[in-house]
Order: structure tokens, then sequence, then C-alpha cells
């Protein structure tokens, strides 16, 4: 099966690694084109723009960092619009909100395309590992055409039904998360000022009902002040502001991932979007100044 892949960032390089490893032929392309040589030294060929990917593969995969990235990439000159047409595939597996979902969805099909969403959760690794879930939303038939890739690049996927429902599942999660090492870093910060060993904190944490992989994971680190990144606190602010305004649209309050994204604005203004998401524990210390 043949694919194009949009996007190698720490996501996008580890996924089509995978596909390549698992005997799919890949084009890429990345914006900052030297990103692509380790991919091609593994076997891919190289696309020289996203047009040119779209016209040689039936199906293209996305994976860019947010909504601006996503409609550059479909509507800017030499973009998938260009060249995709009838019989092709665009599967965009960025997180976007759902009306940008939606703009590229009814761009697509207007050129007579068939279009898919497909955020994933998981991260560096669970993508480097082909554990990502996928939350997919869109045609159908091009959900059950693209399976095999989705197969290689996760352990789950949904099929959630109309385009946004995957984008709305995954901004869901994302400000659960967010929301969750903030509480974290709090927890953190408090056993430390109180006299107690953080390292205590997460092994009593680890035997509880409110146990997950992303204490176990990522406090170890937090502890030393290690936030080398999976996910970057840019990209984790960009989800809870979209998921905010998911909100915003519903009449949903939601005072605690508002206070959640203050917290990573801060940190952004700190200079820290560039390291991973858990850097959101600087915020909170800092507070204590
Ligand atoms: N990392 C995670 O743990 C994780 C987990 C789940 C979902 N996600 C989501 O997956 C997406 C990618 O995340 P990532 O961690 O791989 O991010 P990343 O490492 O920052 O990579 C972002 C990618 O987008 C490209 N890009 C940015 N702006 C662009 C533009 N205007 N035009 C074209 N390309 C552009 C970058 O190209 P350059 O190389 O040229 O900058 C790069 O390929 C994001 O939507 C993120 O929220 C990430």
């Amino acid at each position: 099966m043949e694919v194009g892949f949009l996007g190698l960032g720490i996501m996008g390089k580890g996924m089509s690694m995978n596909l390549l490893k698992h005997g799919f032929k890949v084009t890429v392309w990345n914006r900052t084109l030297s990103k692509c040589d380790e991919l091609v030294a593994l076997g891919a060929s190289i696309g020289e723009t996203p047009a040119a990917v779209v016209k040689k593969c039936k199906f293209t995969i996305a994976m860019l960092s947010d909504p601006p990235a996503a409609l550059s990439v479909v509507f800017d000159k030499d973009g998938v619009l260009e060249t995709i047409g009838s019989g092709k595939g665009y599967i965009d597996m960025s997180t976007v909100d759902h009306p940008t979902s939606t703009k590229i969805s009814e761009a697509i099909a207007s050129k007579g395309g068939h279009f898919l969403e497909a955020p994933v959760s998981g991260s560096k690794k669970p993508a480097e590992d082909g554990q990502l879930i996928i939350l997919a939303a869109g045609e159908k038939a091009l959900y059950e055409e693209i399976t095999p890739a989705f197969d290689v690049m996760g352990k789950k996927t949904f099929f959630l039904g109309q385009v946004g429902n995957g984008a709305k599942m995954k901004l869901v999660v994302n400000m659960i998360m967010g929301s969750m090492v903030n509480a974290f870093s709090e927890g953190l910060v408090l056993a430390g000022k109180s006299g107690l060993d953080p390292h205590t904190l997460l092994d009593v944490l680890s035997l509880g009902a409110i146990a997950n992989p992303m204490f176990g994971g990522k406090g170890p680190a937090m502890i030393q002040g290690n936030y080398s990144p999976a996910f970057p606190l840019k990209h984790q602010q960009k989800d809870m502001r979209l998921a905010l305004a998911l909100g915003d649209e519903n009449a949903v309050s939601m005072p605690v991932a508002a206070a959640a994204n203050e917290a990573f604005k801060k940190a952004r203004s700190m200079g820290l979007g560039d390291l991973d998401f858990s850097a959101v524990f600087e915020t909170v210390k800092d507070l204590q100044h």
C-alpha cells in the first residue's frame, strides 16, 4: 500500500517510520525538508510539496501542529487541494478543532476527494511503538480502506461518525489531561513544601484509584526538572484553548480547565512552550516565590 505522509514532527516521524517498517511504501513531505532525511534513509521517497505527494499517492496522511498548519497545507499554494480528486483520500491526524476539520473536509469533497479526520491519543513513545488510540470520523469507506495503516500505527481505532466527532473527542481527552497535570503539579509542590518526599507521593499514588500512566511516566522526570519534549507544551495549550472554545460553543462552564489553560499560557510566557507539557510544573513552583 502506498501512502503519503505530511508532517514529520515528534509524532509524524514515529508514525511514518512504523508504516515503513511494516512494508508500506511511504512518500514524505515536511515544511523543513531536512527532517525527511532520516525517513529517506529507511526507504521513504520525498515529495517536494503536499500537492506532489497527493498526486503520487492514493492516500495521504497529515500530522501537523495546529489549525493554521492543517489549513495551510491544504489551501495554500502547492497544497493538497491542487491535486486531490476522485479516488484519492486525505486523512488528517493532527489535533484541530471541528470547524477546521469541517472546512478541510468540505474543500476536499468539493474536489471529489475523500476525507477522514483521525486525531490520536498517545504520545511520542506510543507513536514509535504503534500503540496510539485513533479517533476517526468522516467517510466510512475511506476508514475501511485505510484501516491497515491504522492497525500499524495504533492499538485501537474508534470510528465516531461524522467529521468533527474525532476532533471533539480528542479535545475532551486533552482537556482532562491538561487539568490533571496541573492538579498533579500542585500536589507535588504541596508534598515538598509540607515536608514530604515527592517520590513517596508517587508511590502512594501508584497504588490507589487515581494511579495512571501519566503520573507514573512523567512524575520522576518532573521531580528532576527534566522536560524533554514528548508532547510540546505549546500544543497542550492549543488543545486547552480549543477545548475551551468547544465549551463556549456548548455553554459548558469549565473553571478547572480555564485555570489550567492560564497555567499553560503562563508557561509559554516563561519560554517553556517547546518543552514537554509537564513543564507546567515550573509555573506552579514559580507561584510560591
Ligand atoms: N506529541 C504528542 O504527544 C502528541 C500526542 C497526540 C497528538 N498530538 C498532536 O499531533 C500533532 C503533531 O504533534 P507533534 O508533537 O508531532 O508536533 P511537532 O513535533 O511540533 O511537529 C509539528 C509538525 O507540523 C509542521 N508544521 C507546523 N506549522 C506548519 C505550517 N504552517 N505548515 C506546514 N507544516 C507545519 C512542522 O513542520 P516543521 O518541522 O517544518 O516545523 C512539524 O512537521 C499536533 O496537532 C499535536 O497536538 C501530539
